[in-house]
């Protein structure tokens, strides 16, 4: 499912939401564990992001999120990575219930070398992110089963 699937959040429609909602809320409940990984706008995450987290929140008391650990990374040219970005990313994920995997962070400046020729990420980025990446595999597998 795309982002770009959804319709903006209206809370009239709880009680009838549109079926782009609903396929996103089943994806979400099949997961063992989510994977934000977002660009800064304005110092916040893009709203659009904020709408699918709204989406599948709702109704009240059928959020699809809850208890389902999560990962964050972001990219931007910025110095800062997204850093404020995935602290704001943070806050709303608490009141969902969603536990937020808090080291390593990764806050990623998009610059010259990240990428090689071929468009693969550089070798040190590589490094970085394959410890990120099993860092999170490990607390999904330890999260996840705490919480079922
Ligand atoms: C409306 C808007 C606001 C942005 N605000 C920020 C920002 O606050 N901090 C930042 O580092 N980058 C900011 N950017 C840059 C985006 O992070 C950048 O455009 C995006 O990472 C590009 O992603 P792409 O290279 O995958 O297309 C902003 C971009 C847009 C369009």
């Amino acid at each position: 499912m795309q982002i770009s699937d959804l319709p903006l959040y209206n809370q009239d429609d709880d009680a009838n939401q549109a079926e782009s909602v609903k396929r996103l809320k089943n994806e979400i409940r099949a997961t063992q564990g989510l994977l934000f990984i977002t660009p800064e706008y304005n110092r916040s995450i893009p709203g659009v992001l904020k709408n699918a987290i709204d989406h599948a929140s709702r109704p009240y008391g059928q959020s699809a999120w809850a208890g389902k650990p999560a990962g964050i990374l972001g990219a931007s040219p910025g110095a800062s990575g997204t850093a404020m970005a995935q602290q704001h990313l943070r806050n709303v994920l608490a009141v969902l219930d969603v536990p937020t995997l808090g080291q390593p962070e990764a806050f990623i400046q998009v610059k010259e070398g990240l990428f090689d020729e071929a468009g693969n990420i550089g070798a040190d980025s590589k490094q970085f992110l394959q410890n990120w990446m099993d860092r999170y595999v490990i607390w999904v597998k330890k999260t996840c089963c705490l919480m079922q």
